[in-house]
């Protein structure tokens, strides 16, 4: 269904399409630890884009091609003539000439729906300004670890900025017929077009989306609680004054004394102790954390396969 696709954006995936990712995730990560060869990419190339910083998407998207028989390619902005304005459209079908599919990781949408626009091989979404479409499956998929399969109805409580990550679970919710509120100050919301679009999804499956202020009251009964950096990659420059505004948005335990007795607390990392997550509750949940971060490497295989196979 996914072949020669793009992944871009989970708004863009069938409910089916999400549920066969996730499925064939579980089914590599049996592979990979059983030590069955699963080379489905023998002798395809992935070009990695990097506009931005990154430990886990690296490691993750270039293990994996290696363990499903390809080979991954590690272009940073600063080596590749993009980075000294070569248009993304001439990248793109240079680019397509060589590799049999793209990651990038940058700035604005606009450049990987503009790079996806020109390409002929698939291009997946490794973060931009306004999405995270592979953390988010990752992050369905380690769901499903710990609380079972059927994620219908499952309550998740985001606290924090109203940032990419926040947008793609709305959309990964949205498909997977989950209750999804988030808790964002005023004026850091999500981004609206993007909780339109999740509300309108969510008819299909029964899901809920609903953005409010009080964390605690998001938190309330909450399956997974979850948070992310008070400032995104991009916004350094606001740090200190994000500091103050978010100060109310915490994960610690005191707000997750309202959330249900065998809640998960997940955060897609790296985490900034002391401010969105406390060194307390970071520990306490490390397994769930770190499984998290292991499982990038288990989904994107399962994304790079079904979209990049012959
Ligand atoms: N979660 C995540 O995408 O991590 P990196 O920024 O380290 O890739
Ligand atoms: N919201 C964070 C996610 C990092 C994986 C950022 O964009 O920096």
């Amino acid at each position: 269904m996914l072949k020669g696709k793009d992944l871009l954006s989970i708004h863009d995936l069938s409910v089916d399409e999400v549920n066969e990712i996730l499925e064939l995730g579980h089914e590599l990560k049996a592979k990979q630890k059983a030590g069955i060869e699963h080379h489905l990419l023998k002798g395809k190339t992935l070009g990695m884009i990097f506009e931005k910083s990154s430990t886990r998407t690296r490691l993750s998207f270039e293990t994996g091609m290696y363990q499903l028989g390809g080979q991954a390619l590690f272009l940073s902005n600063r080596d590749l003539q993009l980075g000294r304005g070569e248009p993304i459209k001439d990248t793109a079908r240079v680019m397509s000439r060589y590799l049999d599919g793209i990651m990038i990781r940058t700035y604005g949408h606009d450049r990987v729906e503009e790079l996806a626009k020109w390409s002929d091989v698939p291009v997946i979404n490794a973060l931009t300004d306004l999405l995270h479409p592979c953390q988010v499956l990752t992050d369905l998929l380690t769901i499903q670890e710990h609380k079972g399969k059927n994620l219908k109805g499952l309550k998740m409580a985001y606290i924090g900025d109203g940032n990419n990550m926040t947008n793609s679970f709305m959309y990964g919710c949205a498909k997977a017929g989950m209750e999804f509120v988030a808790a964002t100050p005023k004026g850091f919301e999500p981004d609206a077009q993007v909780t339109k679009n999740a509300i309108e999804d969510a008819k299909e499956t029964g899901a809920s989306i609903t953005i409010i202020e009080d964390p605690f009251e998001a938190a309330k009964g909450a399956d997974i609680v979850v948070t992310d950096t008070w400032a995104s990659m991009g916004q350094e420059d606001e740090h200190e004054e994000r500091v103050k505004i978010f100060k109310d948005y915490q994960v610690n335990a005191e707000l997750l004394k309202k959330a249900d007795k065998r809640v998960i607390v997940m955060h897609c990392l790296p985490a900034y102790r002391g401010e969105e997550i406390t060194d307390e509750i970071m520990e306490a949940y490390a397994d769930v954390i770190f499984d998290e971060a292991e499982n990038r490497l288990h989904t994107q295989k399962a994304i790079m396969a079904l979209t990049m196979c012959d």
